[in-house]
């Protein structure tokens, strides 16, 4: 009951976005995978066509890693879509990414390279190149190193003192940020590569904790459906899941809160001559907490907690994992999470905050964040 109510205190501020809910199922190739949802749609297995935007089928490798194929330049396993910004992150899954940029092509696809920054590649003899530079390890042998740069000065210089060859001159690689320009500089290129989408554009959607779909079965058209928690989720049943939870719990509020502003008036009436203190002492079981009295802790109680904001790596110290207990959404890249000390529990801040303003205790493991200097507050609702 108690993360029922959880769930629909943070719930009902969310539905502004759309009174339906998502049309499709959120699915993982595995627990530790991304979550895949539209416009990515799961090839074939879990997801039916219509969940998905063109040119956005993933497949899971052996069951377990997400992938996604390039009509001309092959399958590149997923590390991240974030959903928001509309990026997505792909390796290789022979760890020899620089191998595969020489034939990167992203011709066919929605997908389109964000920031790229011009390479040229030079195999160089081994013996000179090897301590003077950064080489690419997985493309190189004893006889012969491979390297690539951006500088055309570099270039230069390497074919004139080294005895290098040039493979292949100014390849655009897609790359996170711009190199500066000319800078000395040989890479290993050993990182991810980030690809955009720009269609379709559901970023506005997102922002509001919505989530994406069509119309209906037989439109292009996009509309903004409010997303169910994954947990939640099992295939057909998620339709009939929401309205469940709508008919049963709308009606249930309301009658709890009826009863309990009832037994409220009542008791105040009943109560009336008892002095304040006789009247705290009384046993709270006759009001249904969290309907009439909310004990929260204060504002400057809350902000003593610690806060931080997730690095790329979006790693949570503690006892977390990568989705938010309140909100049930993923952890992005830049979040600003919060974590109550005593129990290391961790959360969006904006929703950790809501909730230490209505209770004082941790939503995940009931311990109270309570120590000595913190002063639960109450508020009549
Ligand atoms: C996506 O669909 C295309 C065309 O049906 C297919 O060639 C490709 O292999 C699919 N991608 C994945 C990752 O299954
Ligand atoms: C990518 O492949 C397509 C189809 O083979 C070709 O027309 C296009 O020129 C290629 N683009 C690059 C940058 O190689
Ligand atoms: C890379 O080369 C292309 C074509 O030569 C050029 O248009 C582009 O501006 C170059 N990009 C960078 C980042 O230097
Ligand atoms: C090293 O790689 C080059 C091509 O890059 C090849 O010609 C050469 O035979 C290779 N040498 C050995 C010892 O494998
Ligand atoms: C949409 O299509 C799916 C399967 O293709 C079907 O199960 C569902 O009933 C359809 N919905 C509507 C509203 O036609």
């Amino acid at each position: 009951m108690n993360t029922f109510i959880i769930f629909f205190t943070f719930l009902f501020p969310l539905l502004h976005t759309s009174t339906t809910a998502q049309p499709c199922p959120i699915t993982r190739c595995a627990q530790n995978q991304v979550p895949i949802r539209f416009p990515f749609y799961q090839q074939a297995t879990k997801h039916p066509q219509n969940c998905g935007y063109p040119g956005f089928n993933l497949s899971c490798k052996t069951q377990s890693t997400t992938y996604l194929s390039l009509p001309y330049s092959g399958d590149f396993y997923i590390r991240d879509i974030n959903y928001l910004d509309q990026l997505i992150t792909l390796y290789d899954p022979n760890n020899c990414l620089p191998n595969r940029l020489l034939t990167f092509n992203i011709s066919g696809t929605p997908f389109v390279i964000p920031f790229h920054e011009n390479y040229t590649f030079l195999t160089c003899p081994s013996e000179v190149i090897k301590s003077r530079f950064d080489i690419i390890e997985c493309m190189s042998n004893s006889t012969h190193s491979v390297l690539a740069t951006s500088s055309m000065r570099l270039v230069s210089s390497l074919v004139s003192s080294y005895s290098c060859r040039v493979v292949v001159a100014a390849l655009p690689v897609p790359v996170s940020w711009p190199v500066k320009e000319d800078e000395e500089f040989t890479a290993e290129l050993g990182g991810d590569i980030q690809l955009t989408w720009y269609v379709p554009q559901c970023g506005d959607c997102e922002a509001q904790g919505g989530i994406c779909g069509f119309k209906s079965n037989n439109s292009d058209e996009i509309d903004c459906f409010r997303r169910l928690p994954e947990s939640s989720q099992t295939g057909n049943g998620l339709r009939v899941f929401g309205i469940i939870c709508l008919s049963i719990a709308v009606p249930a509020l309301a009658c709890a809160t009826g009863i309990a502003l009832f037994a409220c008036c009542f008791s105040s009436r009943n109560h009336a001559g008892e002095s304040p203190m006789q009247r705290n002492n009384r046993p709270a079981a006759v009001l249904p907490q969290p309907a009439v009295v909310v004990t929260g802790l204060d504002e400057s109680t809350i902000e003593s907690y610690e806060k931080l904001v997730l690095g790329e790596s979006r790693r949570i110290p503690g006892p977390n994992d990568s989705t938010c207990p309140i909100c049930l959404s993923e952890y992005l890249s830049k979040d600003t999470i919060r974590c109550i000390p005593e129990c290391k529990h961790c959360f969006h801040a904006e929703c950790i905050d809501e909730w230490l303003r209505m209770n004082s205790t941790c939503p995940v493991c009931r311990k109270s964040p309570t120590a000595e200097g913190a002063t639960p507050h109450t508020n009549p609702v």
